[in-house]
């Protein structure tokens, strides 16, 4: 099949790269001449495991090619998938389809024949509608479909989730639109990922709802670790005594900063909205939205308990910057609001990532950064682990402790067994474990009652 892909970001690049795996050829065209010129050298502006050198395989292979002229990628697609960014809008936490709106007027102009347009960028419920009318405004002579098929890709292993997908969700009412859909992930039917044909506006809020359940999820059991912390209890043992129960299921139950990246905390304040404006009640992701935010500066709070109640002139070594591990993007990263609330108190803030730390200075200001794990640590008050890289996870525990000035470890995504780094000598404070670590609220109760 002849495919197009317009915006080479990270969903268009991942689409583009997977759909010429697939077999097809697919043109993505994107307006930045830079990054084009950088792509067609197979320089990938974005840090996905896996991403480089299946774009290099498939230009090599002569099925996926890159150009800033829409007309050479549209004229002769059978489908033409539009990924281009819907950030929140400024002010309202509306989702900003102005990119979307623009790319559709751009793709009406260079369509021939019958095209289906597909959504793929997650877009408000009715969206798909109103890119319907902008072409057919545009071209009222011209056949054509939109249909909307979202994008459940994480980043870092978004390849993966693309070629096995637990589904694909396809939004249209349109007979012609669903058998070239068919045909495009053809290949995925033969490893029987199950395919979902939808009206389009439920494909749309499918999406919403699905990010929004997600983060709902983790707020649930961010929740339970303050509680555990209260009460005495181990979150971890909390969410696998309720994972295995299958109804609920073991996955995005991992107690930690709160979430952050590009999606979730937009994607929530985006449903939010859309429910306001046609009256109905979101209720529970609005608490979502609001405990999340509340959390991650919290978590700076955390580190100042652990530290005796004050940061002031100390200096904290914090072990990972992105949102998550495996990308280097700080999007709403926890990191920001807990570096934020840490400078506030008076500390000192050096940092290392092993991806993240370019994007960080464009966010993050007054921050030292360091070369590796162990050279952050060093002379340090406390380390704090904000995003869980594999490279923290096998740390030499005695080198790090012996390199600091205090041994304060504060695991904010539990990586470490409390045991574990106490039996090396730290002060450990995990999240969720109230029976653990010195630094944890039931103990501190404990103590105020016991007047130490
Ligand atoms: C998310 C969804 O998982 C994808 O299915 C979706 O396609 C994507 O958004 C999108 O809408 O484009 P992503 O933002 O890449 O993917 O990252 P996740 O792996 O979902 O993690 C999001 C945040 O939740 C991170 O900050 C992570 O640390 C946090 N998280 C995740 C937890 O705190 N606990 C968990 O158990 C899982």
């Amino acid at each position: 099949m002849k495919i197009a892909v317009v915006g080479a970001g990270y969903v268009g690049l991942v689409t583009g790269a997977c759909l010429a795996a697939f077999g097809h050829r697919v043109r993505c065209v994107d307006n930045d001449p830079v990054k084009i010129a950088a792509l067609k050298e197979v320089r990938i502006p974005i840090y996905e495991p896996g991403l480089s050198e299946l774009v290099a395989q498939n230009m090599a292979e002569e099925r996926l090619d890159f150009s800033t002229s829409l007309a050479w990628a549209v004229a002769d697609a059978e489908a033409v998938f539009i990924a281009v960014g819907t950030p929140s809008r400024r002010g309202d936490g509306h989702a900003d389809l102005s990119y979307v709106y623009q790319a559709t007027r751009n793709v009406a102009e260079e369509l021939i024949g019958y095209t289906v347009v597909v959504l793929k960028s997650t877009v408000p419920v009715g969206t798909g509608d109103e890119v319907e009318r902008i072409i057919r405004d545009a071209r009222p002579d011209l056949s054509f479909a939109v249909v909307s098929n979202p994008e459940f890709l994480r980043e870092g292993a978004a390849i993966e989730d693309f070629k096995r997908p637990d589904r694909i969700v396809i939004g249209t009412e349109d007979e012609m639109a669903r058998e070239v859909m068919a045909e495009v992930y053809r290949p995925l039917c033969l490893n029987q990922a199950p395919i979902m044909f939808t009206g389009r506006r439920t494909s749309e809020l499918t999406k919403y709802a699905a990010n929004a359940f997600l983060a709902t999820k983790i707020t649930f059991i961010n929740e339970m670790a303050d509680l555990c912390e209260k009460v005495g209890g181990d979150v971890q043992d909390v969410a696998r005594g309720i994972g295995l129960d299958r109804r609920i299921g073991n996955k995005f139950l991992h107690a930690g900063p709160g979430f952050g990246g590009s999606c979730f905390p937009k994607d929530v304040t985006a449903l939010i909205k859309t429910a306001q404006d046609h009256g109905a009640n979101c209720r529970i992701a609005e608490a979502v939205a609001s405990v999340n935010d509340q959390r991650k500066r919290a978590m700076a709070w955390k580190v100042v308990q652990a530290c005796g109640g004050s940061v002031r002139g100390k200096t904290i070594a914090l072990l990972g910057l992105t949102f998550k591990p495996n990308t280097d993007d700080m999007r709403d990263a926890p990191s920001i609001a807990i570096v934020t609330a840490l400078q506030d108190a008076g500390a000192w803030v050096r940092a290392y990532d092993p991806a993240g730390m370019e994007q960080a200075q464009t966010v993050l200001q007054d921050v030292e950064y360091a070369e590796g794990p162990y050279e952050v640590a060093n002379g340090a008050d406390a380390v704090v682990i904000v995003t869980e890289w594999d490279m923290f996870r096998a740390l030499d525990l005695d080198r790090l402790r012996r390199s600091m000035r205090s041994p304060i470890m504060v695991d904010l995504r539990n990586i470490y067994a409390g045991g574990e780094a106490e039996a090396r000598g730290f002060l450990y404070t995990g999240i969720g474990r109230g029976m653990t670590g010195p630094g944890t609220t039931i103990q501190m109760q404990d103590a105020l009652v016991a007047g130490t």
